[in-house]
């Protein structure tokens, strides 16, 4: 009843506002492609905030919209030139609407900044990750002219509030802790379309986890490119343990996810402490890069082959039922045919639940882009494609030995399998599909594994 009423209330407040707002805005829908990591889907969680505010409508048909929006990833070169393509063939719908407003924000924007708009002339827009704040401003112009951000050199977290961000679920929340990276990894373009390490003030955090927490959150997934190290910048020792354990004091924030660890800087301590914490997720994450020393040390990576199995050890010693993860780069500059047997190797002594594996892609104006001794494609493709063949055997084998456990599961949405089914994800980010109905959509289940496939699970409700 309450319901109704309140539509036809807003129903009315809008019909008015047609009259007085001017056509500009009111009617206004965009449209907003998000590739690359988990920072792109937690800016598109801002972006989208400030276009609801200026009165745009979100659509999902690109015909139908006045702005197009891509929020964009600079890592490997293929990514940098899928999203051209895609820019390109918007030639066509440009032609039929002029009005229409195309902009690239993200790493690519921030990467290639104002160059985009003379190769692309379809293009009214570049910005970069750290420009979103000014997204109002530069649409106004960009109506006019093609225009570019002011591509700012550092992260930053000016003004971010719980209400202004619109998010995809509304019982779960993407939070950056940390912007940027300092590490300089030789292959990675990361610290240069980011910027440096830039941390948000422990208290302002926690007071915009809490803010989510009152607007019905339930799951947070606090992100950075090494979490590890939130608040080094700003004095704090040990700072992410300390911000995980007053984040568990939340009440209404049921589970915290975090991403992405750098085993360079996880602490023995540190994981010590974790494993008190019944709130936070079971899935590390540890981008491992290499098997090789040699390779890592080339890498830049500050770890060990030994140093980080050791990590390795200590994580599955302490957390319980843990899932590990990682990201693997094969064919990087010189690696020879026994260096990446060393990573096959260490592949099967870990046994990831899954992994991330890719060729190597030189990025201009980083350092391995300018070293000797680059593979061929081929030869990089070859690495990788049997790096893949031994991962998915040891996904498949630790996948099934989940079968038979019950797990409580968060249901996230309708399962892609068929009508009666809902796909969810446990506290160790391991997804499962059962059979039930929309009204499960973010609540907690418990469900009893039954069937594993890769890294995907079935299950049937208890
Ligand atoms: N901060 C994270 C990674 C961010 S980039 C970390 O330190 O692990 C995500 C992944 O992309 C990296 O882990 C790496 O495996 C991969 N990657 C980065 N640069 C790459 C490149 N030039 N070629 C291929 N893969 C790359
Ligand atoms: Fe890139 Fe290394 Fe920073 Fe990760 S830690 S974002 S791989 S430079
Ligand atoms: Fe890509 Fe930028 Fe993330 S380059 S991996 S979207 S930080």
């Amino acid at each position: 009843m309450l319901h109704s009423t309140s539509h036809c209330l807003l129903g009315f407040i809008n019909d008015y506002m047609l009259v007085f707002a001017s056509m500009e805005n009111e009617s206004k829908k965009y449209l907003l492609n998000v590739f690359g990591c988990q920072m792109n889907l937690s800016d598109a969680q801002r972006m989208r905030g400030i276009l609801n505010a200026e009165g745009y409508s979100e659509t999902f048909v690109e015909e139908e919209a006045d702005l197009i929006l891509f929020n964009t990833c600079s890592v490997r070169q293929n990514a940098e030139q899928r999203l051209i393509g895609r820019v390109e063939a918007l030639s066509s719908l440009k032609r039929k609407n002029p009005a229409l407003i195309i902009g690239v924000g993200g790493c690519v924007g921030q990467n290639k900044k104002s160059e985009l708009l003379q190769q692309l002339p379809m293009l009214d827009l570049v910005f970069g990750p750290n420009d979103i704040e000014t997204l109002p401003s530069l649409l106004k112009a960009a109506a006019k002219k093609p225009v570019s951000g002011a591509f700012r050199g550092e992260g930053h977290f000016d003004g971010e509030m719980a209400d202004g961000i619109v998010l995809e679920r509304p019982f779960s929340a993407m939070v950056s802790i940390i912007r940027g990276c300092t590490n300089f990894c030789a292959y990675c373009i990361v610290p240069y379309v980011r910027g440096p390490e830039v941390s948000r003030k422990k208290d302002e955090l926690l007071a915009f986890i809490k803010d989510l927490a009152d607007r019905g959150v339930k799951e947070i997934t606090l992100l950075g490119q090494n979490v590890n190290v939130y608040g080094k910048d700003l004095g704090y020792k040990e700072g992410f343990v300390s911000l995980l354990e007053e984040i568990e004091e939340i009440s209404g924030i049921k589970w915290v996810r975090f991403l992405t660890s750098h085993p360079r800087d996880f602490t023995e301590e540190a994981v010590k402490r974790i494993a008190q914490l019944s709130k936070v997720g079971k899935n590390f994450h540890l981008p491992v890069q290499a098997g090789a020393d040699r390779v890592l040390r080339m890498m830049n990576r500050g770890y060990t082959r030994e140093k980080y199995l050791k990590l390795i050890e200590i994580v599955k010693k302490h957390i319980q039922d843990v899932s590990v993860t990682t990201d693997i780069i094969c064919g990087f500059p010189t690696e020879t045919e026994k260096e990446f047997q060393e990573t096959l190797s260490l592949v099967k002594q870990v046994r990831y639940e899954s992994a991330f594996m890719y060729y190597y892609s030189p990025r201009p104006g980083t350092k391995a882009a300018e070293m000797d001794g680059h593979l061929s494609d081929e030869e990089k493709k070859e690495r990788l494609a049997r790096l893949i063949e031994v991962q998915n055997v040891i996904s498949k084998e630790e996948s099934a030995k989940q079968i038979g456990k019950v797990v409580e599961v968060l249901v996230d949405s309708k399962a892609a399998r068929g009508d009666n089914h809902v796909a969810g994800r446990n506290l160790a980010n391991r997804t499962v599909n059962f059979e039930g109905n929309e009204s499960m959509v973010g609540t907690f289940q418990q469900v009893e594994i039954t069937e594993a496939r890769n890294w995907t699970l079935s299950g049937r409700l208890i």
